[in-house]
């Protein structure tokens, strides 16, 4: 006799490893995590989208798939939240019950008491391969720079900038004749592929720290098939 329907679901269903989204911009590397979600490549779901802009891209991404989206204000610092947005988005993650703190273009840098409430829970990408090029716009200090090879980074946040340990990285070629936007787009395609990936190593419970050092996740390989 077959169980009935829905019976396989109640009795497997492990609790879904959630995720908290925070960015300011486009929204891409949001949209490829949505797309791996879709496609049964990142075992996870999206608990929260929140935005410093209220105009952000990702927001609007967001809202048109159906998931919570928030924008919360930052406060009055141009690089950080102040005291009572940190407060706000501890809260809003808090209540979303999120796992992990996903960093999408998120272009403030979060500090003390979040950290500390989201101890080890929290990645970022960067547009480089770190610890090359920390900060802002690093396609543009890549190419100023004149590297050959520069490339994407996702690694834990800490309460540096841009220096957590790296859980994965890829890279990709400066070719002659790129211009900031080129080299960026190119980037971005590299994040599009390695953000999801790592994620779904993390979710999967595979990716270990010790100190500066994790384990699990390689150069970035592909999502699993
Ligand atoms: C990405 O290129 C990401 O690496 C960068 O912002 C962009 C966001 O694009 N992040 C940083 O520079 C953080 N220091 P998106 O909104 O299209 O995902």
């Amino acid at each position: 006799m077959n169980p009935p329907a829905g019976y396989a679901d109640r009795v497997t269903k492990t609790p879904a490893f959630r995720l908290g989204v925070l960015g300011s911009g486009k929204g891409s590397n949001f949209v490829a995590i949505c797309e791996a979600m879709d496609a049964g490549l990142l075992p996870a779901e999206v608990a929260v989208v929140i935005s410093d802009v209220a105009e952000a891209g990702i927001l609007k991404h967001a809202t048109d798939r159906g998931l919570p989206a928030r924008y919360l204000a930052p406060g009055k610092f141009r690089t950080k939240l102040d005291e009572d947005a940190e407060a706000a988005y501890l809260t809003a993650l808090r209540e979303a019950r999120v796992d992990l703190v996903v960093l999408a273009g998120f272009m403030r840098i979060l500090k003390g008491e979040f950290l500390r409430a989201f101890e080890g829970r929290v990645v970022n990408i960067h547009p480089s391969l770190l610890p090359s090029f920390p900060g802002l716009a690093a396609w543009k200090q890549a190419l100023d720079y004149g590297v050959k090879v520069t490339g994407c980074t996702v690694h834990y946040v800490d309460q540096g900038v841009d220096t957590g340990p790296i859980i994965g990285q890829r890279a990709v070629p400066v070719l002659d004749g790129d211009t900031a936007e080129s080299l960026h787009a190119r980037i971005q395609e590299a994040e599009r592929q390695l953000y999801p990936a790592t994620i779904a190593a993390i979710a999967r419970g595979r990716v270990a720290v010790r100190g500066r050092l994790t384990t699990g996740f390689g150069a970035g390989q592909p999502v699993d098939r």
